[in-house]
């Protein structure tokens, strides 16, 4: 009982870490997403750090070339979510340029029925955000565990 409030509290103050140094906001996100499944009527996600950690990553990597792509020096996407820690079943990637909130780059991916298919894949569990204020890049990782 402890353990799990001081769990949540560490994943709390980790949030507003996240939040504070990247400008964008997953658990925003991860409502967003929530909210477009729930009509739905598919299951909702939970934030994953792992998801996180290779969604931001790969956040970084675009920004740091300035293009948008799925290519990533570090490998696949299978291999980086792979490489965080997170053994899958299934994974995706929805990636975007120049929108300035979640809400913009919720409204763009779910206007393209590739990434729509995404956000609405039936059997995803996890989710991670990644969001780089240098040209407004943004990543979404959506996971099933092995
Ligand atoms: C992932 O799989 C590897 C073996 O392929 C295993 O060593 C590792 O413990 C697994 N990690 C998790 C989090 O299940
Ligand atoms: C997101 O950005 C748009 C366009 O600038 C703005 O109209 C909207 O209020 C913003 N939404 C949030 C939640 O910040
Ligand atoms: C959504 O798609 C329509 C038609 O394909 C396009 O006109 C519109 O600009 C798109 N909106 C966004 C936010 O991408």
């Amino acid at each position: 009982m402890l353990f799990t409030k001081f769990f949540a509290r560490i994943l709390f103050i980790a949030a507003i870490l996240f939040n504070i140094t990247n400008g964008a906001d997953p658990n925003y996100m991860l409502s967003l997403v929530n909210q477009e499944r729930q009509k739905n009527r598919l299951s909702t996600l939970a934030l994953d750090s792992r998801l996180n950690r290779a969604a931001q990553l790969h956040t970084d990597y675009m920004a740091s070339i300035k293009k948008l792509t799925h290519d990533d020096r570090s490998g696949s996407l299978e291999d980086r979510v792979k490489a965080q820690g997170y053994n899958w079943s299934a994974v995706a990637e929805n990636i975007a340029k120049g929108q300035v909130n979640e809400t913009e780059a919720m409204k763009s991916w779910m206007n393209s029925s590739r990434h729509r298919q995404n956000i609405l894949g039936p059997n995803y569990k996890h989710l991670g955000v990644g969001y780089s204020n240098n040209g407004n890049y943004w990543t979404q990782d959506f996971g099933t565990p092995a």
